[in-house]
This record gives structure tokens, sequence and C-alpha cells, in this order.
């Protein structure tokens, strides 16, 4: 089959490898319909999260068709349409049995590597270094799916490919965000990043009853779909000062909550980032932090702080911040498994609209373009869509 393979930092192909396998009883293998770009995967591209290998097939946001299942798959079968989450789990241990299933203590076949690292090993991903179990990705004509009775989806009538694609990540991490915020009646939530993750953290706050929403970027197209999709008020960063503004729009008590969805690679106009940027450069530190120690600086005492954002180690992390205001941190990668059902009936509802994410469609054999484009948020890119057909 063929798929996109990452071949160094910067340096995607698209190559023919094997097909997958059925190997374990509980598997299914499903063709790709359509999978999607994600800015976790700029983090490696760009060489700041390790343990990638030559020839790894990427992608960890995918929906598709069933075609083979193993003897002990009794949940779905060959034909179904299904959506995935990129976190691969195995719904009966024991943080499986508790939601956190991005936590799943099963699926990880390297943890060993990321014990090291983390204290415990997480879930596995699809495409998605092997420090995440090396699992191949999405990317690709057809992809494997461990635990088919727990991470297949069956999508519902009426839903299309491309509102049900986005349930597999950028939807529920934006959902899970607002979730961590618990939100009362006429709370203001201020989300750091307007890209997909950002878009859906926003939707879903209103969603869930946030009587304000404010969005910060950069990018006028990205402020726009904010303000027509969330009804969200808008600060470029780059023609005001955050943190004043942040003020003056909530009488001077800041954010209620503050929902980071920006990550390890913040840009900035300030010095600060320009110090982040050389000592990541140089691998002295992994993380770019302006977004997050903004959010920080920015919410209310007592507040609560939502990072979505994928981090590493961080110079100057101001933790007395945190802890003199009396901040509640939330912080977790996605527990798709415990909210894609609520995420059908948001689309049914209309109170999500996910498909306004898919604003660029590429064959898979043009994927590294996609990417290319979606790296350097070239002509209003939000997320690539890439058919293997
Ligand atoms: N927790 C999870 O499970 C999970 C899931 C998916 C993605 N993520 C992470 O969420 C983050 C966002 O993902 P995405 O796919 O939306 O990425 P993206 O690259 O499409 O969007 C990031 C946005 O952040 C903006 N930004 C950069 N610096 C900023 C600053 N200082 N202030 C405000 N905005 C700034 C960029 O302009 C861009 O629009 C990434 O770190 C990604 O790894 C986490
Ligand atoms: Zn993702
Ligand atoms: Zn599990």
């Amino acid at each position: 089959m063929r798929a996109l393979c990452w071949n160094g930092v910067n340096d995607l192909r698209v190559e023919t490898v094997p097909d997958p396998e059925i190997v374990n009883p509980r598997d299914a293998i499903l063709k790709v319909v359509a999978s999607t770009t994600c800015g976790s995967d700029l983090h490696f591209i760009n060489g700041y999260i390790p343990t990638m290998r030559e020839g790894d097939v990427i992608g960890h946001e995918f929906m598709g068709e069933v075609v083979d299942v193993g003897p002990a798959v009794t949940k779905v079968k060959r034909g179904d349409r299904v959506v995935v989450p990129s976190f691969i789990c195995c719904g009966s241990c024991w943080y499986c049995k508790h939601d956190l299933y991005s936590l799943c203590d099963t699926t990880n076949p390297n943890a060993v590597m990321q014990s090291a690292a983390l204290g415990y090993p997480t879930a596995g991903i699809y495409g998605y270094t092997h420090a995440f179990g090396g699992y191949a990705g999405a990317h690709a004509t057809y992809v494997r799916v461990p635990h088919a009775d727990t991470d297949c989806f069956k999508i519902p009538e009426g839903v299309s490919d491309e509102q049900a694609l986005f349930l597999s990540d950028a939807a529920p991490t934006g959902f899970m965000g607002a979730d961590f915020c618990n939100i009362r009646r006429g709370e203001v939530i201020a989300v750091w990043g307007a890209g997909g993750v950002g878009q859906m953290a926003l939707q879903s706050a209103r969603a869930l009853g946030a009587e304000r929403v404010i969005a910060i970027d950069r990018f006028p197209e990205r402020l726009a779909l904010a303000r027509e999709k969330a009804q969200a008020e808008t600060i470029n960063y780059e023609e005001e000062p955050v943190l004043d503004r942040l003020k003056e729009l909530t009488g001077g008590r800041g954010p209620d909550a503050c929902i980071d969805a920006v990550g390890m690679e913040a840009h900035g106009p300030g010095v600060q980032y320009a110090y982040d940027r050389v000592k990541q450069a140089l691998r002295l530190e992994t993380d770019r932090g302006e977004a997050l120690r903004q959010a920080i600086m920015a919410v209310r005492k007592g507040g609560v702080l939502s990072v979505l954002g994928v981090y590493g180690v961080m110079d100057k992390f101001p933790l007395g911040v945190l802890m003199n205001k009396g901040i509640t941190v939330r912080t977790a990668q996605q527990h798709g498994q415990k909210y894609i059902p609520k995420l059908f009936d948001m689309l049914h509802k209309g109170q999500l609209d996910t498909s306004c994410l898919a604003t660029h469609h590429f064959s898979l054999e043009d994927s590294a373009r996609g990417y290319s484009m979606f790296k350097k948020k070239q002509d209003g890119i939000m997320r690539a869509v890439f058919r293997p057909d």
C-alpha cells in the first residue's frame, strides 16, 4: 500500500510499504477514507519530539471503512463506517475503566521508554513516535486498529466523512479543554491558539454555557472563523497587548478560565520568544512557552488553566504565579473514547461545526505538500485532509 513516511526532520515522503495485517484477535483493518493533519505532528516534523524512526508511517486522525476483523471482535463488522480516536485503548484496564483513556496502561509496547521520561507509560498512539508505541499511522491506504471494539465508533447516518473525521482528535481535544474549565453561567473563557484544537475548544466552551469566549491568535482568517462559528471576541496578539486587552474585556478581573491550544512551538513578538527560540534550537529546552506563560498571567485569581498544547520541559515556568493566584491546572492528552458519543450528539443538535476545519484537500500522493502548507499556515489552511483514492 501507499503511505506517508517520516524520513528525518522535515523529510516526509509517500512510499510503498507492506499492508497491515490482523496480528491480534481484537484487531480490525480499516480502509482509510480520510485522514488529517494535527499541530502535534509538527512537533516531530520540526524535530522537537524525539524517537521517530526512518520509514515510520505517520498520521493519527482518521476515519474509514472496516475491511477485516479478528475473531474476537464483536461490535464492529466489515463494511462499518467508523471514526477512531488517536489514542489506542484497551477498554479494560484501570485507566480505561475510569474514562482516562489516553492513559491506558496496556497499549504502549514501549512502556519502558515512556516510564523513563514520565514515571509511567501512557497509551499508544497511531503514527506518533516510538515512545508512544511506534504504531503505524493512518496517512495510508489501510491501518490496523487494535482493540477495535473499544476504539471504532460507528458513524451515524447523516454525519458526513469530514464531520466525523475531526471526532478522531481535534474535536474531543477541544471539548475536553472546555470540560476541564467547569464552566458556570456567565463565565468568560479565553483560548490561546485558533487552530483546529482552539476552534473546537471555543465552540465547546460556548456549548457548555460560557457567556463569552475570547480567541487569541495572529492569523486573521483563524480569528474570523472563531468569530463566525463561536461568536468569539478576538485578539490579534501582533496588534494588541494581550494581557491589557483581556483585562479591559473582563472589567479588570481576567478570564475565569484560560485554555492553551498552542503548545511548545508558540510564536511571540517579544524578547522572551527570542530567548526560547534560541534555547529550543540549541536543544537546551524543548518548549517555546510564550502562550502558556501568558495564559497563566491572564487567568483570574482562583480560575482554571486548561492545557491542551503539547509540552516537554520549559524554562521559566511560573509555578509561583499559579500557586499565589490559587489556579487549578487541568491537562491531558485527549480522552476521545469518553467524548465521541457526546460529540455525535452535539453534531446532531448543530452545537458543533467540525467540517469547517477541512479547508484544504489533497490526495495521499500529494500529502507531503499538504503538511508543508499546514506547517507554514499558507493560504488560510486550517487542516489538510488526505484521501487515499
Ligand atoms: N491534548 C491533546 O490531546 C492534543 C490533541 C491535539 C493537539 N494537541 C496540541 O494542541 C496544540 C494545537 O494544535 P493545533 O492542531 O490546533 O495546531 P495548529 O498549529 O493548527 O494551531 C496552533 C495555533 O497557535 C497559534 N499561536 C502560536 N503562538 C501563539 C501565541 N503566542 N498566542 C496565541 N496563539 C498562538 C498559531 O498561530 C496557530 O494558529 C499543539 O501543541 C498540539 O500538539 C494536543
Ligand atoms: Zn492530533
Ligand atoms: Zn486501557
